[in-house]
């Protein structure tokens, strides 16, 4: 069974966010073709990244950072619920992402964005650009949700009814190319073991 984080894109006080994560975590773990957990990135208190070396080396010298990627590398793929701030992602879920390398590597990603009348549609634009360098790829669908259209006063979250459907397409899709890299990375890890690294 794949292991699919769902994975928030705010650590602000009385961001929007938690509610969208939740909604998206509720309905993600009713389906029994994957297992979902929520990952909130404000509980992992990252600083401003402070690792000496560069993560490809993984060579880690804070325990925030091993704590950090330990959690990452035990998932196939990740939900991104990102806002859009200043027409991209957050500079918190850039730097949770920036923190790691090999953990994010041939995984798959898909994304839940919310922000003005676009939806977040150009933080999803910046984002799939970021985890491109990591190596994970992006499947098509997402889901774009507008603080005019699926909150009220911008704060009470009320997804209107199509976006379940969005949701789980993307999940779909997240699910099918997470099977397939799973083979690759197995692939790979059985290769580096007969080279004896
Ligand atoms: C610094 C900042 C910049 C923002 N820039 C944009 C933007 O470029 N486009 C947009 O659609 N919404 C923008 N917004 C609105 C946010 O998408 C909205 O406030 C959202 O609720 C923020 O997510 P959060 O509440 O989970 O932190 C911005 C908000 C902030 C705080």
């Amino acid at each position: 069974m794949l292991k699919i984080a769902i994975v928030t894109g705010s650590t602000r006080p009385g961001r929007n966010n938690e509610a969208v994560s939740n909604w998206v975590y509720h309905i993600a773990k009713e389906r029994k073709d994957a297992e979902f957990e929520l990952v909130d990135i404000a509980s992992y208190n990252l600083p401003l990244l402070d690792e000496p070396m560069p993560p490809l080396w993984g060579r880690y010298a804070h325990e925030h950072t091993k704590v950090w990627s330990d959690k990452i590398a035990s998932f196939d793929a990740y939900v991104f619920v990102t806002p859009e701030y200043n027409h991209s992602t957050s500079a918190a879920l850039k730097n949770a992402i920036d923190y790691l390398y090999r953990e994010w590597n041939d995984k798959v990603a898909g994304f839940v964005s919310y922000g003005g009348h676009g939806g977040g549609v150009r933080a999803v634009e910046h984002l799939r650009l970021i985890v491109a360098e990591v190596m994970v790829a992006t499947v098509r669908a997402q889901v774009l949700l507008s603080l005019f259209a699926n909150f009220e006063n911008f704060r009470t979250f009320k997804p209107a009814p199509q976006h379940e459907k969005e949701l789980n397409a993307m999940l779909d899709q997240v699910i099918a190319w997470g099977g397939a890299l799973k083979g690759l990375r197995f692939e790979t890890a059985e290769k580096a073991a007969l080279a004896g690294e």
